[in-house]
């Protein structure tokens, strides 16, 4: 079903475990995700992002959110996202559609300039009833719509992210602490390491709940510290593209003469639902639906 995300966020920071917000674009990936949840008996973000919306289209993404959610997963949450929101046209198209959240990526600017999008955003999305996500600090790496060379990535300092939250009144905020957007580590057979301490200081300063944005190829051991540490939601795309690319090349790759989209795309499907299962498990939100 789907709900608010202030129906499952807050229950999760109390409880110490965290949330997947998983993207999509897709009615297969978005399948896939919620099969996932129902299977573990989880409550799951998705989340698309404006280059997500400009392929499929506002409103069809939403239904296929909503309408999976209300068929498929019966009692198990599924709350709709906004992810790095960029322009307050997009936040506002996705608030009439019926997101209950949405991010105001303006991290990219200066601090007080982030400081004041963000406040004039969360005016405007609480009188609409919708939850904001603001960031401060910035991720190295490119997906479509975000490129962040190394020499511009920021940590996350904790009292500037303490001034933030309170000024700008935002109910969950993604910092920066050495993680980035995409699977670099990943492809090398590595993964990512994340500065723990800086977290824990960030986790001292910050009541709300925290975003681990670039999760990807985090390792388990470090999810696992971050979710202690006032992680309470963790982003996940990149994993879905390569379970996506790859396991679509091996089927085409084996049956030379396969045309129909679904025999393609079922064992597609199947091997984003096993990536976003593990998540679950790895965020401890099995069970928690
Ligand atoms: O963190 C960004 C998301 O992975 C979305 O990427 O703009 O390519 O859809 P996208
Ligand atoms: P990855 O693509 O690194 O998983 O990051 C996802 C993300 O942060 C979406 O906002
Ligand atoms: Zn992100």
């Amino acid at each position: 079903m789907l709900v608010h995300i202030k129906e499952i966020v807050p229950h999760a920071k109390k409880h110490g475990y965290a949330i997947g917000a998983f993207n999509t674009s897709n009615l297969e990936v978005t399948l896939a995700i919620i099969k996932a949840a129902v299977t573990k008996r989880s409550p799951v973000i998705i989340q698309v992002s404006e280059s997500a919306i400009r392929y499929s289209g506002l409103k069809a993404i939403t239904h296929i959110v909503e309408t999976i959610a209300k068929n498929e997963s019966v009692d198990v949450p599924v709350a709709l996202h906004l992810d790095h929101g960029k322009s307050f046209h997009s936040i506002a198209e996705c608030i009439n559609a019926g997101f209950s959240s949405i991010m105001i990526d303006a991290s990219d600017l200066p601090f007080d300039e982030n400081m004041f999008l963000t406040k004039s955003v969360v005016d405007y999305s609480h009188k609409r009833e919708a939850w904001v996500q603001g960031e401060i600090g910035r991720l190295i790496g490119v997906e479509d719509d975000i490129d962040i060379k190394a020499k511009d990535a920021l940590c996350t300092d904790p009292d500037d992210a303490k001034t933030f939250a309170q000024e700008t009144g935002v109910d969950t905020l993604a910092v920066a602490v050495g993680q980035s957007h995409g699977a670099v580590n990943l492809r090398q057979g590595k993964s990512e390491k994340i500065n723990i301490k800086q977290l824990e200081k960030i986790n001292k300063k910050v009541k709300v709940p925290l975003v681990l944005h670039g999760a990807s190829d985090i390792a388990e051991n470090q999810i696992k510290e971050a979710v202690k540490l006032g992680v309470s939601i963790v982003n996940i795309d990149t994993e879905i593209r390569m379970a996506f690319s790859r396991s679509i090349r091996k089927v085409l790759k084996e049956n030379k003469d396969m045309i129909d989209p679904r025999k393609i795309l079922t064992p597609v499907m199947d091997e984003i639902q096993k990536v976003v299962e593990n998540k679950i498990k790895m965020f401890g939100s099995e069970n928690k639906a």
